[in-house]
Protein backbone atom coordinates (compact mmCIF):
# COMPACT_ATOMS: atom_id res chain seq x y z
CA UNK A 1 0.00 0.00 0.00
CA UNK A 2 1.60 3.95 -0.73
CA UNK A 3 1.75 5.78 2.08
CA UNK A 4 -1.13 8.40 2.63
CA UNK A 5 -1.25 12.10 2.83
CA UNK A 6 -3.06 13.94 5.81
CA UNK A 7 -3.60 17.82 5.21
CA UNK A 8 -4.29 19.72 8.42
CA UNK A 9 -6.61 22.58 8.13
CA UNK A 10 -8.04 21.20 4.59
CA UNK A 11 -10.41 23.71 5.12
CA UNK A 12 -9.06 26.94 4.53
CA UNK A 13 -8.34 29.14 1.92
CA UNK A 14 -5.10 27.08 0.29
CA UNK A 15 -6.29 23.28 1.82
CA UNK A 16 -9.67 23.60 0.32
CA UNK A 17 -7.68 23.73 -3.07
CA UNK A 18 -4.65 21.61 -2.04
CA UNK A 19 -6.57 18.69 -1.00
CA UNK A 20 -8.13 18.12 -4.38
CA UNK A 21 -4.91 18.71 -6.20
CA UNK A 22 -3.45 15.98 -4.25
CA UNK A 23 -6.68 13.99 -3.87
CA UNK A 24 -6.72 13.71 -7.98
CA UNK A 25 -2.36 13.20 -7.95
CA UNK A 26 -2.18 10.59 -5.52
CA UNK A 27 -5.97 9.15 -4.83
CA UNK A 28 -9.01 9.90 -3.15
CA UNK A 29 -8.79 7.59 -0.53
CA UNK A 30 -5.01 8.41 -0.13
CA UNK A 31 -5.68 11.73 0.90
CA UNK A 32 -7.25 12.75 4.62
CA UNK A 33 -8.09 15.83 4.68
CA UNK A 34 -8.35 17.22 8.58
CA UNK A 35 -9.51 20.45 10.15
CA UNK A 36 -11.41 21.45 13.19
CA UNK A 37 -14.69 22.80 11.64
CA UNK A 38 -17.02 20.84 9.07
CA UNK A 39 -18.04 22.01 5.66
CA UNK A 40 -20.87 20.01 4.17
CA UNK A 41 -20.92 20.47 0.38
CA UNK A 42 -17.21 21.50 -0.06
CA UNK A 43 -15.41 18.93 -1.99
CA UNK A 44 -12.41 18.48 0.08
CA UNK A 45 -15.32 17.79 2.89
CA UNK A 46 -16.97 15.28 1.14
CA UNK A 47 -14.62 13.68 -1.83
CA UNK A 48 -12.30 11.58 0.37
CA UNK A 49 -11.80 10.80 4.19
CA UNK A 50 -11.98 13.58 6.35
CA UNK A 51 -11.00 14.04 10.41
CA UNK A 52 -12.35 16.50 12.48
CA UNK A 53 -8.96 17.50 14.78
CA UNK A 54 -7.37 19.82 16.90
CA UNK A 55 -3.97 20.71 15.76
CA UNK A 56 -3.79 21.46 19.55
CA UNK A 57 -5.01 18.14 20.42
CA UNK A 58 -2.13 15.90 19.16
CA UNK A 59 -3.68 12.59 20.54
CA UNK A 60 -6.26 12.84 17.77
CA UNK A 61 -3.69 13.37 15.18
CA UNK A 62 -1.91 10.21 17.02
CA UNK A 63 -4.80 8.25 16.44
CA UNK A 64 -4.68 8.76 12.48
CA UNK A 65 -0.99 8.35 12.14
CA UNK A 66 -1.13 5.23 14.36
CA UNK A 67 -4.14 3.80 12.17
CA UNK A 68 -3.28 4.82 8.55
CA UNK A 69 0.06 4.45 7.13
CA UNK A 70 1.10 8.27 6.43
CA UNK A 71 4.35 9.54 5.04
CA UNK A 72 3.59 13.16 4.26
CA UNK A 73 1.73 16.22 5.86
CA UNK A 74 0.70 19.23 4.73
CA UNK A 75 0.65 21.49 7.85
CA UNK A 76 -1.59 24.62 6.97
CA UNK A 77 -3.70 24.46 10.30
CA UNK A 78 -3.09 28.55 11.17
CA UNK A 79 -4.36 32.00 11.99
CA UNK A 80 -3.77 34.60 9.42
CA UNK A 81 -2.07 38.04 10.08
CA UNK A 82 -5.49 40.17 10.57
CA UNK A 83 -6.90 37.70 13.16
CA UNK A 84 -3.37 36.58 14.49
CA UNK A 85 -3.43 40.81 15.31
CA UNK A 86 -6.85 40.44 17.46
CA UNK A 87 -5.95 37.72 19.35
CA UNK A 88 -1.99 37.09 19.38
CA UNK A 89 -2.14 34.58 22.57
CA UNK A 90 -4.39 32.31 20.56
CA UNK A 91 -2.20 32.87 17.26
CA UNK A 92 0.59 31.69 19.29
CA UNK A 93 -1.26 28.72 20.46
CA UNK A 94 -2.34 27.49 16.82
CA UNK A 95 0.81 28.88 15.01
CA UNK A 96 3.17 27.40 17.17
CA UNK A 97 2.34 24.74 19.54
CA UNK A 98 0.04 23.55 16.71
CA UNK A 99 3.20 22.82 14.75
CA UNK A 100 5.24 21.57 18.03
CA UNK A 101 2.76 19.05 17.88
CA UNK A 102 3.05 18.31 14.33
CA UNK A 103 6.60 18.29 14.00
CA UNK A 104 6.91 15.99 16.82
CA UNK A 105 4.01 13.07 15.39
CA UNK A 106 6.06 13.64 12.13
CA UNK A 107 9.06 12.57 14.28
CA UNK A 108 7.10 9.73 15.94
CA UNK A 109 5.92 8.30 12.33
CA UNK A 110 8.67 9.59 10.10
CA UNK A 111 6.33 11.95 8.06
CA UNK A 112 8.22 14.45 5.79
CA UNK A 113 6.17 17.83 6.36
CA UNK A 114 5.23 20.72 4.16
CA UNK A 115 4.95 24.26 6.13
CA UNK A 116 3.75 27.52 4.72
CA UNK A 117 5.75 30.35 6.17
CA UNK A 118 4.72 33.72 4.34
CA UNK A 119 5.96 37.39 3.06
CA UNK A 120 5.06 38.10 7.07
CA UNK A 121 7.76 36.37 8.56
CA UNK A 122 9.69 40.00 7.07
CA UNK A 123 9.91 43.34 8.95
CA UNK A 124 10.42 47.15 8.29
CA UNK A 125 14.26 45.90 8.89
CA UNK A 126 14.31 44.00 6.05
CA UNK A 127 14.81 44.88 2.73
CA UNK A 128 11.70 46.10 1.20
CA UNK A 129 12.74 45.30 -3.06
CA UNK A 130 14.30 42.29 -4.18
CA UNK A 131 13.76 40.57 -0.16
CA UNK A 132 16.87 38.09 -0.61
CA UNK A 133 15.94 34.79 0.52
CA UNK A 134 18.52 34.84 3.45
CA UNK A 135 18.15 38.54 5.26
CA UNK A 136 17.26 40.11 8.38
CA UNK A 137 13.36 38.97 9.82
CA UNK A 138 12.63 40.98 12.71
CA UNK A 139 8.11 41.04 12.06
CA UNK A 140 6.65 42.99 14.36
CA UNK A 141 3.06 41.12 14.02
CA UNK A 142 2.19 37.84 16.05
CA UNK A 143 1.69 36.37 12.65
CA UNK A 144 5.32 37.11 12.15
CA UNK A 145 6.95 35.80 15.00
CA UNK A 146 4.93 32.58 14.61
CA UNK A 147 6.19 32.15 11.05
CA UNK A 148 9.61 32.96 11.67
CA UNK A 149 9.60 30.85 14.95
CA UNK A 150 8.15 28.18 12.73
CA UNK A 151 10.77 28.35 9.86
CA UNK A 152 13.92 27.29 12.74
CA UNK A 153 11.56 25.05 14.44
CA UNK A 154 11.00 23.22 10.78
CA UNK A 155 14.81 23.81 10.48
CA UNK A 156 15.49 22.35 14.02
CA UNK A 157 13.58 19.16 13.17
CA UNK A 158 15.93 18.46 9.82
CA UNK A 159 18.99 19.11 11.39
CA UNK A 160 18.18 17.52 14.94
CA UNK A 161 15.91 14.62 14.13
CA UNK A 162 16.15 14.30 10.13
CA UNK A 163 12.32 14.76 9.84
CA UNK A 164 11.92 16.05 5.99
CA UNK A 165 10.55 19.71 6.60
CA UNK A 166 10.51 21.69 3.89
CA UNK A 167 8.50 24.97 3.10
CA UNK A 168 7.99 28.40 0.82
CA UNK A 169 7.28 31.87 1.90
CA UNK A 170 3.60 32.04 0.27
CA UNK A 171 3.37 35.92 -0.57
CA UNK A 172 -0.46 36.73 -0.48
CA UNK A 173 -2.59 33.69 -2.65
CA UNK A 174 -5.92 35.03 -4.93
CA UNK A 175 -8.43 31.85 -5.33
CA UNK A 176 -11.87 31.70 -6.38
CA UNK A 177 -13.28 28.34 -4.48
CA UNK A 178 -12.73 29.02 -0.70
CA UNK A 179 -12.97 32.65 0.74
CA UNK A 180 -9.59 34.10 2.51
CA UNK A 181 -9.02 33.43 6.74
CA UNK A 182 -8.37 36.84 7.52
CA UNK A 183 -5.28 38.27 6.11
CA UNK A 184 -3.62 41.54 5.22
CA UNK A 185 -3.89 40.60 1.27
CA UNK A 186 -7.65 40.13 1.38
CA UNK A 187 -8.37 42.99 -0.31
CA UNK A 188 -6.97 40.89 -3.26
CA UNK A 189 -9.62 37.99 -3.78
CA UNK A 190 -12.45 40.51 -2.48
CA UNK A 191 -11.70 42.99 -5.44
CA UNK A 192 -12.97 40.10 -7.62
CA UNK A 193 -16.01 39.44 -6.62
CA UNK A 194 -16.83 43.17 -5.79
CA UNK A 195 -16.00 43.80 -9.29
CA UNK A 196 -18.73 41.23 -10.57
CA UNK A 197 -20.84 41.56 -8.13
CA UNK A 198 -21.36 45.28 -7.68
CA UNK A 199 -18.39 46.84 -10.40
CA UNK A 200 -17.24 48.90 -7.56
CA UNK A 201 -14.91 48.27 -4.55
CA UNK A 202 -13.43 50.28 -1.24
CA UNK A 203 -10.13 48.83 -0.62
CA UNK A 204 -8.49 48.78 2.94
CA UNK A 205 -4.96 49.53 1.51
CA UNK A 206 -3.51 52.73 0.18
CA UNK A 207 -2.60 52.79 -3.33
CA UNK A 208 0.99 52.01 -3.82
CA UNK A 209 1.41 49.30 -1.65
CA UNK A 210 3.03 46.96 -3.27
CA UNK A 211 2.85 43.19 -2.01
CA UNK A 212 4.01 40.07 -3.52
CA UNK A 213 0.92 37.80 -4.68
CA UNK A 214 0.54 34.90 -6.37
CA UNK A 215 -2.75 32.55 -8.06
CA UNK A 216 -3.60 29.46 -6.01
CA UNK A 217 -2.73 27.53 -8.90
CA UNK A 218 1.00 27.93 -8.76
CA UNK A 219 0.70 27.56 -5.27
CA UNK A 220 -0.44 24.50 -5.29
CA UNK A 221 2.01 23.42 -7.57
CA UNK A 222 4.81 25.23 -5.33
CA UNK A 223 3.98 23.14 -2.80
CA UNK A 224 3.85 19.47 -4.73
CA UNK A 225 6.90 20.54 -6.72
CA UNK A 226 9.08 21.33 -3.57
CA UNK A 227 7.67 18.31 -1.72
CA UNK A 228 8.79 16.02 -4.65
CA UNK A 229 12.08 18.16 -5.35
CA UNK A 230 15.32 15.78 -5.14
CA UNK A 231 16.60 16.41 -1.32
CA UNK A 232 20.21 16.72 -2.66
CA UNK A 233 19.62 19.40 -4.49
CA UNK A 234 17.84 21.53 -1.20
CA UNK A 235 20.07 23.86 0.11
CA UNK A 236 17.35 25.62 1.68
CA UNK A 237 14.01 23.51 3.23
CA UNK A 238 12.30 26.25 5.12
CA UNK A 239 11.39 28.39 3.63
CA UNK A 240 11.87 29.15 0.21
CA UNK A 241 11.10 32.66 -1.54
CA UNK A 242 7.96 32.17 -3.90
CA UNK A 243 6.28 35.00 -6.28
CA UNK A 244 4.31 36.16 -9.29
CA UNK A 245 4.05 39.12 -9.04
CA UNK A 246 4.70 42.42 -7.06
CA UNK A 247 1.69 44.33 -7.49
CA UNK A 248 -0.66 47.46 -5.96
CA UNK A 249 -4.44 47.69 -5.70
CA UNK A 250 -4.32 50.23 -8.63
CA UNK A 251 -2.43 47.84 -10.31
CA UNK A 252 -5.30 44.88 -9.85
CA UNK A 253 -8.20 47.35 -10.69
CA UNK A 254 -6.88 48.33 -14.04
CA UNK A 255 -6.25 44.88 -14.99
CA UNK A 256 -9.51 43.86 -13.76
CA UNK A 257 -11.03 47.31 -16.39
CA UNK A 258 -9.45 45.22 -19.57
CA UNK A 259 -12.47 42.91 -18.62
CA UNK A 260 -15.06 44.66 -17.05
CA UNK A 261 -14.56 48.47 -18.31
CA UNK A 262 -16.81 50.42 -15.66
CA UNK A 263 -15.10 48.90 -12.83
CA UNK A 264 -14.36 51.81 -10.32
CA UNK A 265 -12.24 51.92 -6.89
CA UNK A 266 -12.26 53.88 -3.85
CA UNK A 267 -9.78 54.01 -0.68
CA UNK A 268 -10.99 53.78 3.12
CA UNK A 269 -7.83 52.58 4.50
CA UNK A 270 -7.75 50.75 7.36
CA UNK A 271 -4.94 51.43 9.91
CA UNK A 272 -3.78 47.97 11.03
CA UNK A 273 -3.52 46.11 8.20
CA UNK A 274 -2.09 49.66 6.23
CA UNK A 275 0.56 48.96 8.90
CA UNK A 276 0.94 45.20 8.69
CA UNK A 277 1.35 45.65 4.92
CA UNK A 278 4.13 48.67 4.89
CA UNK A 279 6.39 46.16 7.14
CA UNK A 280 6.08 43.45 4.45
CA UNK A 281 8.29 43.27 1.25
CA UNK A 282 7.42 45.29 -1.91
CA UNK A 283 8.97 42.10 -4.30
CA UNK A 284 10.67 39.16 -3.07
CA UNK A 285 13.86 37.80 -5.17
CA UNK A 286 12.28 34.24 -5.23
CA UNK A 287 15.99 32.76 -7.09
CA UNK A 288 17.11 30.08 -4.81
CA UNK A 289 13.15 28.34 -5.49
CA UNK A 290 14.38 28.77 -9.20
CA UNK A 291 17.71 27.11 -8.67
CA UNK A 292 17.33 24.71 -5.95
CA UNK A 293 13.99 22.69 -6.90
CA UNK A 294 13.16 24.73 -10.75
CA UNK A 295 9.84 26.43 -8.84
CA UNK A 296 8.17 28.98 -12.09
CA UNK A 297 5.01 30.49 -11.43
CA UNK A 298 3.16 30.34 -14.65
CA UNK A 299 0.28 33.16 -14.29
CA UNK A 300 1.11 37.17 -14.20
CA UNK A 301 -1.70 39.71 -13.57
CA UNK A 302 -4.14 39.57 -16.87
CA UNK A 303 -4.12 35.78 -17.24
CA UNK A 304 -4.87 35.07 -13.23
CA UNK A 305 -7.50 38.29 -13.85
CA UNK A 306 -8.23 36.59 -16.74
CA UNK A 307 -8.94 33.41 -15.32
CA UNK A 308 -10.27 34.68 -11.81
CA UNK A 309 -13.26 36.74 -13.86
CA UNK A 310 -14.35 33.63 -15.57
CA UNK A 311 -14.48 31.37 -12.80
CA UNK A 312 -15.88 33.69 -10.31
CA UNK A 313 -18.95 34.49 -12.53
CA UNK A 314 -19.00 30.75 -12.99
CA UNK A 315 -19.49 30.12 -9.52
CA UNK A 316 -21.75 33.56 -8.38
CA UNK A 317 -24.18 32.67 -11.00
CA UNK A 318 -24.43 29.17 -10.05
CA UNK A 319 -25.28 30.29 -6.51
CA UNK A 320 -27.75 32.71 -7.74
CA UNK A 321 -29.53 29.70 -9.51
CA UNK A 322 -29.24 27.23 -6.61
CA UNK A 323 -30.90 30.07 -4.22
P1 LIG B 1 -7.21 29.75 6.26
O1 LIG B 1 -7.43 30.63 7.43
O2 LIG B 1 -8.03 29.96 5.05
O3 LIG B 1 -7.38 28.22 6.69
C1 LIG B 1 -6.84 27.72 7.88
C2 LIG B 1 -7.65 26.50 8.29
O4 LIG B 1 -7.12 26.03 9.52
C3 LIG B 1 -9.12 26.81 8.51
O5 LIG B 1 -9.93 25.93 7.73
C4 LIG B 1 -9.33 26.58 10.00
O6 LIG B 1 -10.60 26.02 10.33
C5 LIG B 1 -8.20 25.61 10.33
N1 LIG B 1 -7.81 25.67 11.73
C6 LIG B 1 -7.68 26.76 12.52
N2 LIG B 1 -7.33 26.40 13.77
C7 LIG B 1 -7.21 25.05 13.76
C8 LIG B 1 -6.88 24.10 14.75
N3 LIG B 1 -6.59 24.46 16.01
N4 LIG B 1 -6.84 22.80 14.40
C9 LIG B 1 -7.13 22.40 13.14
N5 LIG B 1 -7.49 23.28 12.15
C10 LIG B 1 -7.52 24.58 12.47
O7 LIG B 1 -5.65 29.81 5.92
P2 LIG B 1 -4.93 29.55 4.53
O8 LIG B 1 -4.94 30.82 3.78
O9 LIG B 1 -5.44 28.33 3.91
O10 LIG B 1 -3.42 29.38 5.05
C11 LIG B 1 -2.85 28.11 5.29
C12 LIG B 1 -1.39 28.32 5.66
O11 LIG B 1 -0.73 29.05 4.62
C13 LIG B 1 -1.17 29.15 6.94
O12 LIG B 1 -0.02 28.67 7.60
C14 LIG B 1 -0.90 30.54 6.41
O13 LIG B 1 -0.12 31.30 7.29
C15 LIG B 1 -0.13 30.21 5.15
N6 LIG B 1 -0.15 31.31 4.19
C16 LIG B 1 -1.32 31.68 3.57
C17 LIG B 1 -1.31 32.75 2.68
C18 LIG B 1 -2.55 33.19 1.97
O14 LIG B 1 -2.54 34.23 1.29
N7 LIG B 1 -3.66 32.46 2.07
C19 LIG B 1 -0.11 33.43 2.42
C20 LIG B 1 1.04 33.05 3.11
C21 LIG B 1 1.01 31.97 3.96
N1 LIG C 1 -2.13 36.36 3.01
C1 LIG C 1 -1.46 36.25 4.27
C2 LIG C 1 -1.93 37.30 5.20
O1 LIG C 1 -2.27 38.36 4.73
C3 LIG C 1 0.03 36.40 4.07
O2 LIG C 1 0.67 35.50 4.86
O3 LIG C 1 -1.95 37.08 6.38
Amino acid sequence: MKEKVIVTGALGQIGSELTMALREKYGYDQVIASDIRSMPGLPAFESGPFVSADVNDPAQFDHVLRTNKVGTIYHLAALLSHVAEQNPQRAWHINMAGLFNILELAREYKCQVFTPSSIGAFGRSTPQDKTPQDTIQRPSTMYGVTKVAGELLCDYYFKRFGVDTRGVRYPGLISYVAPPGGGTTDYAVDIYYQAIVKKRYTCFLKEGTYLDMMYMPDALRAAIELMEADPSRLKHRNAFNVTSMSIAPEDIMHSIQKYIPDFSMDYRIDPVRQDIAESWPNSMDDSAARDEWGFSPRYNLDSMTQDMLDKLKRKLTKADHEN
